[in-house]
């Protein structure tokens, strides 16, 4: 059955406060719930309440015993008669926290020993604890009462000012919670064990004093700091940015390793995955501490963006998610570097969303139906969903953002809101129309963009000439033009950019400004410069000013002058990735090579240049991947794909050339420490991809060098880089070296995740049987999420050749994991099940054995709704 945008009703019943009281045990747990009870007086359909897995104890209206004949429970909603405005609803009901393996609702973490009880609800967990209206368009004000054994559960949190605390009989004892600020269900949590803590006083703008408070286990509580600073950088930063501040008088968040996402934001208690949470220099990447800051703020961000202002419905999801991704890369930009910051972010969109909406599962930011909402938390709604934010910012300039997200959370405080809210609130802040951007939301598809310059040297003027066109998605065969801002800048010859002179240009910033935006909002558009001396080289799009592809027939030496000279770092980076695209088709069309000896060229010379700094270097060194290369194939042979980008890099190696690799690591190994300052990191990152490249050129020697480094690592951040090339490598090595991480890092969950993820890696024709004997490790279990993704994920996804065999067998492992998985934890399930996008395009062979594991797939009876919908759209298309 089908959920669809255009039948939103607003509720017909709603709750204006509601107590929970928990009798928590590890088996089985008793919920008490009273809801008070408001009846739209428009709407005349009976009380109808969401309740999944619930066993029904007693249930009371207004004091009195319901009879039998008053209620019916089917087909997850529990129907009673006799209900007013004004009534009490009383339920009591058992769940089973042990036997939870879906991770939604209320489970356990952990051994049932030494675990802890917690819950995630959104989007629709608390059906699986309690009956409610479980839409997030009902706002209510909770008391939650905890009730467990002391000794046992000696921690009991729940969301909302602590209001009480005591002991009861047998050994048993109680907290409870006030939340003074309605919210949806959703935001509901809470956590009972023997969790530790640590603890921070944090002082409002306004004089709020606020504990801060981070709940681990106790082997992990000591991993916990980071996190603590991230999380107070980021309420100063929401405070200066946005003028937001916290609202309660504690904030907890936790840690856990079993969750089936990120994080949450559950009102006064988020929830983290471990993975985002804990951080150490011994298990922990670089990358993994700006994971860990970035999700921590996201989190806390959704305190506004979210929590306050929640969404009307599902629909709406990127309302909060685009808003608070676009928030925490604006965090993760001011606490770092932009340029890395918004390379990393486009890199990821590419990777990640750009194939999803060029596939099957193509869905627009708001999507118009969908079975399974989980299905939706998707990199269109997320990342997609934050580039539109950053687009219609943009538009607005900094301070007509500002007031715009002022007026909007001003307005919308306390209420559940639509994305044309958000839309008319900026809007109407600044006296500016926002709705064309409205189509943005409904259109699925990465519109292509396409420029073309004319130089007139009589007239002295540039023509820019631009053109959009989004190709037909399965659910939508027709696409409209959209607004798309278009940030530029012209480059003469020596690498200087020009004045711009732009005809009719009415709305113009002051003159001669280098840099500007112009709005393509039809089909086609040509902007006409003056006073232009010589034939430019257009910067387009810089900084990624609109989530498009760009297509322009720039020569190869003007790619390579934007490399050399652009002054934006993302846009140098741009030039580069474009270019190596090009040089990626002279490899495989052996039809000339000017743009892979530009490229080469280019490249080898900024390895000289000693001011640029360490990081960006690394990034514009590499190549973009196999999965972006893949999406310009007309049909995919991801093994070809794979060789064809090792030998670009080999050819880039060989330019540099091994003795100047060589000492450059030298020279980068010498400065080896395990400090978190941004030059130590970039010297990190730059010496994992000089590594990366040496090993292209002179195996042996790479080898022996990722040996030391592996023996003398003082961080994960450099240990994981040797072990990757050793691991890849595959010589005798890497045996001894995984052996040893196997046993060093037995104890540490998230350390043992890149055990597994790192020989994923291997090549294409043995990690099958690699992947084989790590499913057999004691270590593995289909029960954890990271553990899976850890494997599965890691192959599928980011070892294509390895996964795509061109025998099927990557297929049928996947497929049948699946269904096992399936059975345990649907969301997991349909998410890893997600991995097979693309296969539609595979050259014949592969496509065929792929259409047969899926198809397969699909045969199985009693898939969840969730793998349902995901391999149902994978074969329609
Ligand atoms: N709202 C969470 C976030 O911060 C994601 C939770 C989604 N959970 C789920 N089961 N779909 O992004
Ligand atoms: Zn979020």
């Amino acid at each position: 059955t089908l959920i669809r945008l255009n039948d939103y009703r607003a509720p017909a019943w709603r709750v204006a406060q509601v107590e929970l009281a928990f009798d928590l045990g590890i088996d089985t747990t008793e919920v008490t719930s009273r809801l008070r009870l408001l009846r739209d007086p428009d709407q005349h359909e009976p009380l109808r309440l969401d309740g999944e897995g619930l066993e029904l104890l007693s249930i009371t209206l207004d004091g009195e015993a319901l009879p039998e004949s008053a209620w019916r429970y089917a087909d997850h909603v529990l129907e009673v008669d006799g209900a007013n405005d004004g009534s009490v609803l009383e339920t009591r009901v058992r769940v089973q926290p042990a036997a939870n393996t879906a991770l939604e609702g209320l489970y356990l973490s952990g051994k049932r020993e030494s675990g802890f009880l917690l819950t995630q609800c959104e989007a629709q967990g608390f059906r699986h604890i309690t009956f409610f209206p479980d839409r997030p368009d009902v706002l209510a004000s909770y008391t939650v009462t905890l009730r467990a054994d002391r000794d046992r559960f000696p921690v009991l949190l729940a969301g909302g000012n602590p209001d009480g605390h005591g002991d009861l009989e047998n050994g048993r004892h109680w907290a409870r919670f006030v939340d003074p600020h309605p919210r949806p269900s959703y935001l509901f949590a809470l956590v009972a064990g023997r969790l530790q803590k640590i603890e921070q006083d944090y002082v409002t703008s306004s004089g709020r004093a606020v504990k801060l408070v981070i709940w681990a286990e106790p082997d992990a509580i000591g991993h916990c700091h980071y996190a603590m600073d991230a999380l107070e950088r980021s309420m100063r930063w929401d405070e200066q940015a946005y003028g937001r501040e916290y609202d309660l008088d504690v904030f907890h968040v936790v840690a856990t390793h079993d969750f089936n996402m990120g994080a949450m934001e559950n009102k006064g208690l988020n929830i983290f995955n471990a993975k985002y949470l804990l951080a150490d220099p011994d298990s922990s990447t670089d990358d993994e501490y700006r994971a860990v800051e970035a999700v921590v703020a996201h989190e806390y961000f959704h305190n506004w963006s979210g929590n306050r202002v929640t969404c009307r419905d599902w629909f709406q999801l990127s309302l909060k998610e685009g808003l608070t991704v676009f928030r925490e890369q604006q965090f993760s930009a001011d606490m770092n570097s932009p340029s890395l910051k918004r390379i990393e972010d486009v890199a990821l969109l590419r990777r990640a969303q750009f194939p999803e909406d060029a596939g099957p599962l193509a869905h627009p930011v708001r999507p118009a139906q969908y079975s399974e909402i989980n299905n939706f938390y998707t990199a269109t709604v997320y990342e997609k969903g934050s580039e539109l934010v950053r687009m219609v910012a943009g538009h607005l300039g900094r301070a007509g953002f500002r007031r715009g997200m002022d007026l909007y959370f001003s307005r919308h405080d306390g209420h559940a809101a639509t994305l044309e809210d958000f839309l008319r609130a900026l809007g109407d802040a600044n006296a500016i129309d926002l709705m064309p951007y409205l189509a943005w939301y409904s259109q699925s598809g990465t519109p292509r963009l396409t420029a073309r310059g004319h130089y007139d040297a009589a007239q002295r003027t540039y023509t820019l000439t631009l053109s959009q066109h989004t190709p037909p998605t399965a659910a939508q065969p027709q696409k409209q033009p959209l607004p798309i801002p278009v940030k530029l800048a012209l480059f003469d010859r020596a690498g200087r950019m020009l004045p711009l002179h732009l005809a009719g240009d009415a709305t113009s910033t002051p003159a001669a400004t280098t840099e500007r935006v112009v709005v393509l909002d039809r089909a086609e558009q040509a902007f006409v410069f003056h006073q232009v001396d010589a034939a430019p080289v257009p910067s387009l799009l810089r900084g990624f000013s609109a989530p498009v592809i760009l297509e322009c027939d720039y020569a190869p030496g003007e790619l390579a002058l934007l490399l050399r000279h652009d002054v934006d770092g993302f846009n140098r980076w741009e030039a580069g990735q474009q270019l190596a695209a090009r040089a990626f088709d002279n490899l495989r069309d052996g039809a000339g090579t000017s743009a892979l000896d530009a490229w080469c060229d280019a490249l080898a010379a900024l390895f000289g240049e000693t001011t640029l700094d360490p990081a960006l270097l690394a990034d514009l060194l590499t190549p973009p991947g196999e999965i972006e290369l893949s999406e310009r194939e007309r049909l995919v042979d991801p093994s070809r794909v794979h060789a064809l980008r090792l030998q670009l890099q080999e050819r880039l190696a060989r330019r540099i050339g091994g003795d100047t690799l060589l000492q450059r690591y030298e020279a980068l190994a010498s400065h080896t420490n395990r400090d978190l300052d941004a030059l130590s990191q970039a010297r990190r990152r730059l010496k994992r991809r000089v590594l990366d490249l040496l090993a292209l050129v002179d195996a042996d020697r790479a080898q022996k060098l990722a040996t030391l480094q592996y023996d003398n690592a003082p961080s994960m951040t450099d240990r994981l880089a040797a072990l990757a090339v050793l691991a890849r490598g595959n010589a005798p090595q890497a045996g001894a070296a995984l052996v040893h991480f196997r046993q060093r890092y037995a104890d540490s969950p998230l350390a043992m995740d890149k055990w597994f993820s790192v020989q994923t890696q291997l090549p294409g024709d043995i990690v099958l049987a690699r992947v084989r004997e790590l499913e057999a490790d004691s270590a593995f279990t289909l029960k954890n999420p990271n553990r899976v993704n850890a494997l599965f994920g890691a192959w599928a996804r980011n070892n294509p050749d390895g996964f795509h065999r061109p025998d099927g067998s990557g297929y049928r492992l996947l497929a049948e994991r699946l269904a096992e998985l399936d059975a345990l934890n649907p969301q997991v399930a349909a998410r890893l099940a997600t991995a097979f996008n693309g296969w539609q395009r595979l050259e014949p062979t592969r496509h065929a054995v792929a259409r047969a594991a899926i198809d397969a797939l699909a045969g199985r009876p009693g898939l969840s709704r969730n793998l349902t919908e995901i391999v149902q759209s994978m074969l329609h298309d």
